[in-house]
């Protein structure tokens, strides 16, 4: 707890100085490639979460590809150096050099791994998939237990089981494991435990995101009662691919907090959303924005670092182009890993009223604090998370410290030529220099003592200049920035 406030905190204050080296146009100061400031992974661990990549080795010899994964991830998982065509190419023959490259690389970087995947249908060797029955049993968990056992203490977390469950249906995916009998996911789980009790270990698979499917709920039914009967299941994977027919889920936070609530970690594992531009940013928001509202959300990955090193490059999926550049949506998740994090981390007490000693009591109404009392007293926090060229980031933090308030709404006027050009967490529009945001959601109520938090990108032709005096309701904040 102690350590994760401290890391915390000084993740907070890394990204606050980037912050104010760029505004201030100074040199900023080199730190350890995988906290650096204003980094993703600095922003994650800001929030007590890691933020990571798919890595691989056919890329570790491009300058540019290790100069983005070592500066921006703190956790990488082998794209394809763990599954067992690589690690058991023949029969009791394992090979661990690709997977020991990227497990070297990490540990030279400072970053963790995930290991994936130790059982999965696909990607399986000839000699394997010939085999059945008994045999094949034997051979899939000697399969477990030799390659945890070679990466005991080096790997974060284990994939064990890689989608298991078929598309559309609550059943299980026809393969040759499943032939062995239902049970062949619990044996995978217990044979890895006995060989490494430190990893976490993982049930991963995709289309699980959206709370209403069938596939969901059958591997909600998996996890609920492998913790039920005592199964060594630690977390669940939600690759999270994300494409035009199956784009972010509105259910997807529901889910997460489902998993969650049956005591196992969650994480998004394999990331990736179709699309460009200020859609994918938003897209890219609302899923990373999911896995942040869920304290069980330990973790994001997304599956490769340029959109050209995509297992589906087409879909331009990834967080920087094939040149890369940063794109729309690393500013977008850069400023929700911000946003997750403590922003206020000395909170302005409430302030207590002082009761007036009335000498005769009379029949005086007392006001009882609703919307329609006036607007109470706030604290705001504006911060510049990225700044390119004339694009900007930023995001908002107000903390209503007045009486409850059924509705919001937070203004300020903009110094300098500076727009709004898009918004998540709020609808946020400008008229001349005043821009006014609003709840995006039906119900807007701000408790007192609570705070909303909302991003906006913008451009700026004249300085990203912080505007004074946020209002809620009208009522002038207390600038905590
Ligand atoms: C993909 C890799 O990205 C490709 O390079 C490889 O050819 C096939 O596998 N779900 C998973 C990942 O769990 O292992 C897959 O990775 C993508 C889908």
């Amino acid at each position: 707890m102690r350590t994760t406030q401290l890391r915390a905190r000084h993740g907070l204050l890394a990204a606050g100085l980037t912050v104010a080296a760029i505004l201030a146009g100074g040199a900023v100061v080199a730190a350890p490639a995988h906290s650096a400031p204003g980094t993703l992974a600095a922003a994650a661990q800001s929030s007590g979460r890691y933020f990571g990549t798919a890595i691989a080795t056919s890329r570790m010899t491009d300058p540019t590809y290790l100069g983005i994964a070592g500066r921006e991830f703190d956790m990488v998982t082998p794209e394809n150096e763990m599954k067992l065509d690589v690690t058991q190419p023949a029969r009791d023959r394992f090979d661990f050099t690709a997977g020991d490259r990227i497990v070297a690389w990490a540990r030279e970087n400072g970053t963790q791994v995930r290991g994936h995947t130790l059982l999965w249908h696909s990607g399986q060797p000839g000699w394997l998939a010939n085999l059945s029955g008994a045999e094949l049993r034997a051979a899939m968990l000697h399969h477990v237990t030799q390659v945890v056992d070679h990466y005991r203490g080096q790997v974060y977390a284990w994939d064990v089981v890689n989608e298991a469950f078929a598309d559309g249906t609550g059943a299980r995916r026809s393969s040759n494991f499943q032939r062995t009998g239902d049970d062949w996911i619990e044996a995978a789980f217990r044979a890895a435990r006995s060989a490494d009790p430190g990893a976490k270990l993982c049930y991963n698979d995709y289309h699980i995101e959206d709370w209403t499917q069938a596939k969901t709920r059958a591997v909600y039914a998996m996890v609920k009662d492998f913790t039920e009967r005592g199964v060594p299941i630690d977390c669940v994977g939600f690759q999270s691919h994300f494409d035009r027919t199956t784009p972010v889920p509105a259910s997807y936070r529901t889910t997460l907090e489902s998993f969650a609530a049956l005591g196992v970690d969650v994480q998004v594992t394999e990331l990736d959303i179709e699309g460009s531009g200020a859609t994918q940013a938003a897209d890219y928001a609302r899923a990373v924005g999911a896995c942040l509202a869920v304290e069980r959300c330990t973790g994001i990955t997304v599956w490769g670092v340029r959109d050209s090193d995509s297992w589906r490059p087409g879909a331009t999926p990834l967080l920087f182009d094939a040149a890369g550049a940063p794109k729309a949506a690393y500013d977008a998740v850069l400023a929700a890993l911000v946003a997750a994090g403590p922003v206020d981390p000395s909170p302005t007490p409430t302030p207590t009223p002082t009761p007036t000693p009335t000498p005769t009591p009379t029949l005086t109404p007392t006001p009882t604090p609703t919307a329609t009392a006036p607007a109470g007293v706030c604290t705001a926090d504006y911060r510049v998370v990225s700044r390119r060229h004339h694009a900007f980031t930023a995001v908002v933090r107000v903390v209503n410290v007045g009486a409850d308030l059924d509705d919001w709404v937070v203004g300020w006027s903009f110094p300098g030529r500076q727009r709004v050009v898009a918004a998540w967490g709020a609808t946020v529009t400008q008229d001349g220099d005043q821009v006014t945001a609003r709840s995006a959601d039906e119900v807007a109520r701000l408790t007192s003592g609570s705070s909303l938090t909302f991003g906006i990108r913008g451009t700026s032709r004249g300085g990203n200049a912080v505007p004074a005096g946020l209002t809620l309701n009208g009522t002038p904040c207390t600038d905590r920035s």
